[in-house]
């Protein structure tokens, strides 16, 4: 070979290589749909529609039998032993019997990453969205997301049911903590920031994995908060309040969307066409697929295939289905509704072509027909230090300082005697709230792995110092210092509703147990949520919303010794009271907030 075509054959390998790794392109990618479509018997089209929850499926050859599409984790549907390498077993495992089917479609399976990987033991616990919210930061937040995504794959799944994108307008609402805050505009961009960092820059990559922005729409814009409950407004303020983030997100490329339980002036969203079908895939041009809550089709109608019929035809794609053979509406069911629905023209074949195409295009966007199985070497790196350490920056972030008379903070490393005051401060199951391992979380040592916000002090401190733990604050004797940790116990969506938003009296109690030794009081809140604070304000000297920081304890440490200056900015308005719970936005009554979203001592 001369020395010219040698050249050339140069200049032709890194395109070549460009190719072989080059995402599909859009075309291509239609083509490919457009070709395996026509091939598909209605049971192939209709089993891509369904998603089944794992502890639903009683036989995994019912994979294979009925050509399912999807699978899913919910809250606390887990594999035996919860560990990385059995959930990677299991969901490969699921997605053999896929691949035994006449087609070959590779199932997709999903699971809610909210703040990490947090169904897994061992995974890194991020800040729930709250925090992340009050860092008003979207690199950090795409950051967090691709850590998230790599844990993800890391066992097998490839599909996250984040971000959340409510704009929560009252704190009474027990999903306040998933929203990135009260500002239409901060949870536009820091949405489409997450979706970035779940899907990275060619969703067939094996560290992205797919973005689900939810919940459509105005879920966080219920009557008193109530979750699932009734948005209440005109259609100006559904387009004002709750579109833009879903617009962000599909201009970010997300390539699926879950619809809302909550209704729009009495209707319930999983039946809402003109939202469904005339906005969102209409107006704002989404071409991904629309997935359905849990079981939320089953509040539509008094019968399951009517709630089928209407909901399919308001634009679902894919149906979410908790219950297997001899629960009621369970896949079964849901499969032979549909086949009758179709063969009776209630719903017509081109709306179940468009939905099944919906969801090819997404897997062939994945790359899930040439690559079904994830890399295995990202298991190895679930809760890695490099991980860890990306995490403890969300925390450093997320801190807002409220007050902080005398600069009580930062505390000096080298004190004699420091207290800390409050189970809280030694708990990790506190710190990391709801959706953690269980759908509800729970307290006490919640995942292996992690930092409580004790353990960092402890960490922090010079070897002179010493550190009292007193749970109780019953032992404050001879501080020079108290931390007080204070907070809300574990709760998620419904089961964290609340009329009232006081700092327990107990938690008071606290704060003045330590304001009694005479020396300062630096007060931590561990919280979902803004709460009406009462005396705990007025009798710290420095106080601290750390909202729900995950297994990071050590960031907290960072800005409570000056190691972080904090930068954190309130991600919404702070109640003064509970008639100030919803914002004026929902309820122009409601009375003026004690610091309005945004603030921030040092900012
Ligand atoms: C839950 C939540 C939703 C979650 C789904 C699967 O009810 O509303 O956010 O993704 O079910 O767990």
């Amino acid at each position: 070979m001369n020395s010219k075509s040698k050249l050339l054959g140069l200049l032709w390998l890194p395109l070549l290589a460009g190719c072989i790794s080059a995402p599909h392109d859009a075309a291509d990618t239609d083509r490919r749909v457009a070709t395996l479509l026509a091939q598909m018997t209605l049971d192939e089209k209709i089993g891509q529609m369904v998603q089944v929850d794992l502890l639903a499926l009683k036989d995994k050859a019912d994979i294979q039998k009925y050509f399912l599409g999807s699978m899913l984790s919910g809250g606390s549907s887990d594999p035996a032993d919860n560990r990385p390498q059995t959930w990677l077993q299991a969901v490969n495992e699921y997605q053999s019997w896929a691949l035994k089917t006449r087609l070959k479609i590779p199932l997709i399976y999903g699971v809610d990453a909210v703040h990490g990987h947090n169904n897994v033991l061992g995974a890194v616990v991020f800040p729930h969205h709250i925090g992340m919210g009050a860092t008003h930061n979207p690199a950090l937040v795409e950051q967090a997301e691709h850590v998230t995504a790599m844990e993800v794959a890391g066992t097998g799944i490839r599909w996250a049911f984040a971000p959340c994108i409510a704009v929560a307008q009252d704190e009474r609402w027990g999903r306040t903590y998933e929203s990135f805050g009260d500002s239409t505009e901060l949870v536009s961009e820091l949405g489409a920031a997450s979706v970035r960092g779940l899907q990275g820059k060619n969703l067939a990559d094996s560290t992205s994995v797919l973005a689900c922005a939810k919940h459509f729409i105005g879920d966080g814009g219920t009557q008193g908060g109530v979750d699932q409950g009734n948005d209440v407004c005109d259609a100006a303020t559904i387009r004002k309040l709750y579109l833009p983030p879903y617009k962000a997100a599909v201009e970010a490329g997300v390539g699926s969307i879950m619809v809302s339980y909550n209704s729009w002036n009495g209707k319930k969203m999983h039946g809402n066409k003109y939202l469904l079908t005339e906005v969102l895939k209409g107006e704002l041009g989404f071409k991904g697929f629309l997935v359905s809550d849990w079981a939320a089709i089953d509040q539509l109608a008094p019968d399951y295939k009517t709630d089928v019929e209407n909901s399919i035809n308001a634009g679902l794609d894919m149906i979410m289905i908790p219950n297997g053979p001899g629960q009621p509406n369970n896949y079964v069911d849901f499969i032979q509704d549909l086949k009758q629905l179709v063969a009776q023209k209630r719903v017509p074949m081109a709306r179940i072509d468009d939905a099944v195409r919906r969801i090819l295009r997404v897997k062939f966007q994945m790359g899930s027909f040439e690559q079904p199985y994830t890399d295995p070497s990202l298991t190895a790196q679930i809760g890695s230090a490099e991980h860890r350490a990306v995490a403890r920056d969300c925390v450093r972030q997320s801190l807002v300082l409220l007050k902080n008379n005398n600069l009580a903070v930062p505390l000096a490393k080298n004190l004699k005697h420091l207290v800390v005051v409050g189970a809280a401060a030694d708990d990790l199951g506190i710190q990391c709230g709801g959706w953690t391992i269980g759908w509800q979380g729970e307290t006490g040592k919640v995942t292996p792995g992690g930092t409580t916000i004790l353990t960092a002090i402890k960490n922090t401190v010079a070897p002179g110092t010493t550190v009292t733990f007193s749970p109780d604050g019953s032992d404050v004797k001879g501080a020079d210092a108290v931390v007080v940790v204070v907070g809300e116990l574990p709760y998620a969506e419904m089961k964290g509703d609340r009329q009232d938003l006081s700092l327990p009296a107990t938690d008071i109690a606290l704060v003045e147990k330590a304001k009694s030794a005479g020396v300062p009081v630096i007060t931590l809140l561990l919280s979902g949520r803004p709460l009406i604070l009462g005396n705990a304000l007025d009798s710290s000297d420095a106080f601290i919303a750390a909202w729900l920081p995950g297994t990071e304890g050590q960031g907290v440490a960072d800005v409570l010794f000056g190691d972080y200056k904090p930068t954190g900015k309130l991600p919404r308005q702070w109640l003064r009271d509970n008639a100030g719970a919803a914002t004026q936005a929902v309820q122009p009554s409601a009375s003026a907030p004690l610091f309005p979203s945004g603030y921030s001592l040092n900012n």
